[in-house]
């Protein structure tokens, strides 16, 4: 065979998919896993333009120059432990492309390291599960850019197409960018998710409704602006029966586990004081859900006494959903766009926002919207033209979110994007308060509105 177009290093379920996908697309394309038994159960029987390399100087020299190498491993060590490997393999104008969900201070660090000798680090954020690397993935490229200019063509290749045909893949920014847009991804995906688990949680307990109805409530959002991957898949899950035909979602224990990256977006938002409620809220549930224990007991010991609401509609919890969808989006944008300033990327917010339209988990209709909004250089979203009557959306949130409230139905993210809304939207916050016991004691100063400059009071008398 000629020498290969790109290299996949790693054939589990993500790397086997993707590298399915450079083959399909005609890309003579080599494979190399560390696992024999990854490297055994590869099989692509209908197309002939791959080859499955046995070491490491087999894969490299199987590569047409300069070459490119995909790696999807493991994120963490086993990154710095192939690059160990394959440096001293590859040369000046190679290119190393990272595709796990690694962290982006690690991505910035092997840049560094590989750019000594003169081989291009390319940290990409992939996006869209096993489905999605096999059939068209979201990919968030950062790094260097020479490696972007050599990795471009066969990425867009096998990327997802939006709506209006764009590839769902780009350069973001230099250093850890692409991973960091990916994190924050994963962060807006952990609220979304949380925001779901919410209104079904308030329609099972509250409303005392079934699993198969309140999927007939969230199939009525499909066509609508609600039109997304995630309402698609809750759909999914609730209609799922198990083997003896009850709905397999009520024996599902309400422990949710989690692999890092919502941590991640939680500990950066701290870092660049970001208020971001609604991926907090979807992270801390995650734990809480652990205290299972706890909780059973606390609902033994203390249970709930509701308190008279009405009952919200289905239009109202739809505008609620609707509401903190885009709370959640709206976070997750000003983050990227507060690590973009401090870290110098120059992010392209529109640009990062356009590649989730197709292929990764979040993607929705809404992001076309929020595309567009973001274009014509709003950055804060709820403040965007296009979105609807936000107002409306308003009294829906709000009248679900008293009802869980009133009825002791917590619904953590639901609730959090009420108060991220209610926040962006005061123009007189309560904090005076704040500084002025700070003040009272640790004369920490505090400002005046009708002054300028740093004052303290002698609160005593
Ligand atoms: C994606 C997903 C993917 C993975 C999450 C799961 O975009 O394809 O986000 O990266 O499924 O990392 O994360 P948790 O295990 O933390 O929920």
């Amino acid at each position: 065979m000629e020498q290969c177009a790109i290299g996949v290093y790693g054939l589990g379920v993500m790397g086997k998919s993707l590298a399915m996908n450079f083959i399909r697309h005609g890309f003579p394309t080599s494979l190399y896993s560390k696992s024999e038994p990854e490297r055994n159960s590869f099989s692509c029987p209908e197309q002939e333009n791959w080859t499955l390399c046995q070491d490491e100087a087999t894969f490299v020299a199987s590569l047409k120059r300069p070459r490119i190498v995909f790696l999807m491993i493991t994120a963490g060590k086993p990154v710095d432990s192939v690059l160990d490997a394959l440096l001293p393999l590859l040369e000046e104008g190679d290119t190393v492309i990272d595709g796990g969900n690694s962290y982006f201070e690690d991505t910035k660090r092997r840049c560094a390291r590989t750019e000594r000798s003169g081989v291009a680090f390319l940290g990409l954020g992939v996006s869209g599960g096993e489905k999605g690397a096999l059939e068209g993935p979201c990919m968030m490229a950062g790094g260097s850019i020479a490696g972007w200019k050599a990795s471009s063509t066969l990425l867009q290749a096998i990327a997802a197409k939006a709506p209006d045909g764009a590839p769902c893949c780009a350069y973001v920014g230099p250093e850890g960018a692409g991973h960091y847009v990916k994190m924050v991804h994963n962060g807006i995906e952990y609220a979304i998710m949380q925001q779901l688990a919410d209104l079904y949680g308030l329609m099972r307990d509250g409303m005392g409704m079934s699993a198969g109805t309140i999927a007939d409530v969230f199939r009525s959002w499909q066509k609508g602006v609600l039109n997304s991957y995630l309402v698609d898949i809750t759909i999914r899950v609730l209609e799922k029966q198990d083997a003896d035909g009850g709905p397999l979602i009520d024996r599902i224990l309400d422990v949710a586990r989690q692999k890092g990256t919502g941590c991640w977006s939680v500990l950066e938002a701290a870092r660049r004081g970001v208020y971001v409620p609604c991926i907090d809220e979807a992270l801390f549930t995650r734990y809480h859900s652990e205290q299972r224990a706890m909780r059973t007991r606390g609902a033994a010991v203390l249970p709930h006494t509701p308190v008279a609401c009405p009952v919200p509609t289905v239009l109202q919890l739809q505008n609620a959903l609707y509401l903190a969808i885009i709370c959640s989006y709206s976070q997750g944008i000003a983050l990227i766009g507060k690590a973009s300033e401090e870290f110098h990327w120059d992010i392209d917010l529109a640009l990062a926002v356009s590649l989730w339209r197709n292929g990764c988990i979040i993607r929705s209709d809404l992001l076309g919207v929020i595309t567009a909004s973001l274009r014509h250089g709003e950055r804060q979203l709820l403040f965007t033209e296009g979105l609807g009557d936000l107002r409306v959306m308003e009294a829906g949130l709000r009248a679900v979110s008293i009802y869980a409230v009133a009825t002791g139905t917590a619904a953590p993210a639901l609730s959090a994007a009420m108060l991220y809304y209610d926040q962006c939207c005061s123009a007189r916050m309560n904090v005076n308060l704040v500084q002025g016991l700070r003040d009272c004691f640790g004369a920490h100063t505090y400002e005046r509105l009708d002054r300028a400059g740093s004052f303290h009071t002698a609160w005593e008398d």
